[in-house]
């Protein structure tokens, strides 16, 4: 069995169903509140596991109520937790998210313990492939990537500046199309692949500058967004380390993260390997 190593966060996300996103300043009511397991670590953790991988996550939560909320469906799933620690004094995450019919979604986060994670808490992973996001700390992420030497994903999100050794080091970058914009050309310098998501739009995967893959995602019902990106990358991940062909792992990962949106908050919406394959 594939073995993937998450570093990342984990939030509490409250939810808002709204019947538009607000403007700034504007005040919205009506809106449906619910509370979901959230943040992109605790997402992509989850996302993989249930795509037939075998997962630990390295994350710290809060030492509040919000923890175990937050670590319910990563327990139920079988992800590894062994290095999911609470800080003492620290809040868990949590993401204040905005979700308009069509699953578009704005998303606020109070980091609290994701600031938290030191690289010298962090053993090197034996795992085959290591995933990260920039929900915590970049410089843990640069330290542990150069230290460690299998399959490296990242996705940069939220886009934010990062040591170039992070680029340099990856063998797979996710970005959705803000991100690339926000990036530009210095995706372009990167050695390995660059996979672009673009919503209900054509998803790319790039190598050296040049499109290797093009895959257009099944059509679906979408009813919230939160978590699509995350199960994107689990699944391209997972496919291409399990060997899968760069435009069969795009469009496995096309069709996983289309799923995705098909039911509300990120990680009771995350699919299974079985549904992926009937959507693909
Ligand atoms: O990618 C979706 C995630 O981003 C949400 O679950 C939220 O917690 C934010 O981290």
């Amino acid at each position: 069995m594939t073995t993937v190593t998450v570093i990342g966060s984990v939030n509490l996300d409250v939810v808002a169903n709204a019947a538009r996103l607000p403007a700034p300043g504007e005040t919205i009511t009506g809106a449906e509140l619910h509370r979901f397991p959230g943040g992109k670590g605790a997402n992509q953790a989850l996302a993989a596991r249930r795509l037939g991988a075998n997962v630990s996550l390295v994350a710290r939560v809060g030492d509040d109520a919000s923890a175990n909320e937050a670590l319910t469906l990563l327990r139920g799933g079988g992800v590894d937790l062994d290095q999911c620690l609470a800080v003492p004094g620290a809040a868990t995450g949590t993401a204040l998210i905005a979700v308009a019919p069509g699953g578009e979604n704005q998303i606020v986060v109070a980091p609290g313990a994701n600031r938290e994670l030191r690289a010298r808490d962090i053993p090197t992973p034996d795992s085959d492939a290591l995933i990260c996001q920039l929900e915590v700390p970049s410089d843990v992420i640069a330290d542990v990537a150069r230290r460690y030497d299998g399959f490296f994903c990242v996705n940069l999100a939220p886009a934010m500046e990062v040591d170039v050794a992070i680029l340099q080091r990856a063998d797979l970058i996710v970005v959705n199309e803000t991100e690339a914009a926000w990036y530009g050309p210095t995706l372009a310098a990167c050695h390995g692949l660059v996979a672009t998501t673009r919503g209900s739009g054509v998803a790319t995967l790039e190598h050296d500058g040049k499109t290797v893959a093009e895959a257009r995602p099944p059509e679906v019902a979408a009813v919230d967004a939160t978590g699509a990106g995350d199960t994107f990358t689990a699944a391209l991940t997972v496919a291409l380390v399990e060997g899968q062909r760069p435009a069969q792992a795009l469009r496995f990962a096309c069709a996983a993260a289309s799923l995705a949106t098909t039911r509300m908050g990120a990680q009771p919406s995350l699919p299974k390997h079985s549904e992926v394959d009937g959507n693909a």
